[in-house]
């Protein structure tokens, strides 16, 4: 059976799932960081087998960013990457009741933002922004 669980944020479940979608798990250490300082997360389970996730980050009322949507290959296509935003979404809905101003983003990875349209999301050009930028560290 197919559930969805809120602020699980298992460190090991996260760096499965980086490894399963090809991205690389981090060190323990930085994915543990990285997790004790999400704002929201849900955690996608067929019986107790982790197959999704996803997380909210920022200062919890102004600014959100959506990070780290997965779904692992096997149960893609299955409407659980929409389960999750979907649910994400609710939360940022549930903020806005108390700053009607709060604004979320998302990077979506090349190829990725019809799902994301189909979500909810439009790109910063069509809500009449500049582009979305990042740091060059060298
Ligand atoms: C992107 C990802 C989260 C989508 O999850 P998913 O469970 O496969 O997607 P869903 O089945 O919920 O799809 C929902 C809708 O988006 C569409 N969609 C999903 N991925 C799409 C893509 N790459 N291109 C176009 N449309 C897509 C589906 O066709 C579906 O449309 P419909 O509602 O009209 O039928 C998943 O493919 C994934 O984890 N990929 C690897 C990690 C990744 O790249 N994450 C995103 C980083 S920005």
């Amino acid at each position: 059976m197919i559930t969805i669980k809120e602020n699980i944020n298992n460190v090991d479940e996260f760096n499965y799932l980086f490894d399963a979608v090809g991205w690389g798990s981090h060190d323990k250490k930085i994915s543990q960081i990285a997790l004790n300082n999400t704002m929201y997360s849900v955690s996608v389970y067929d019986d107790d087998k982790i197959i999704g996730y996803g997380r909210l980050i920022g200062d919890n009322i102004c600014y959100i960013y959506v990070q780290d949507i997965i779904v692992i290959p096997e149960y893609q296509n299955k409407k659980i990457g929409k389960m999750i935003m979907n649910k994400l979404v609710d939360k940022i809905k549930e903020i806005k009741k108390e700053n009607e101003n709060v604004r979320a983003y998302l990077g979506a990875s090349k190829g990725k933002e019809p799902f994301y349209e189909k979500c909810g999301f439009i790109t910063r050009e069509a809500a009449g922004l500049g582009a979305g930028m990042i740091l060059e560290i060298k």
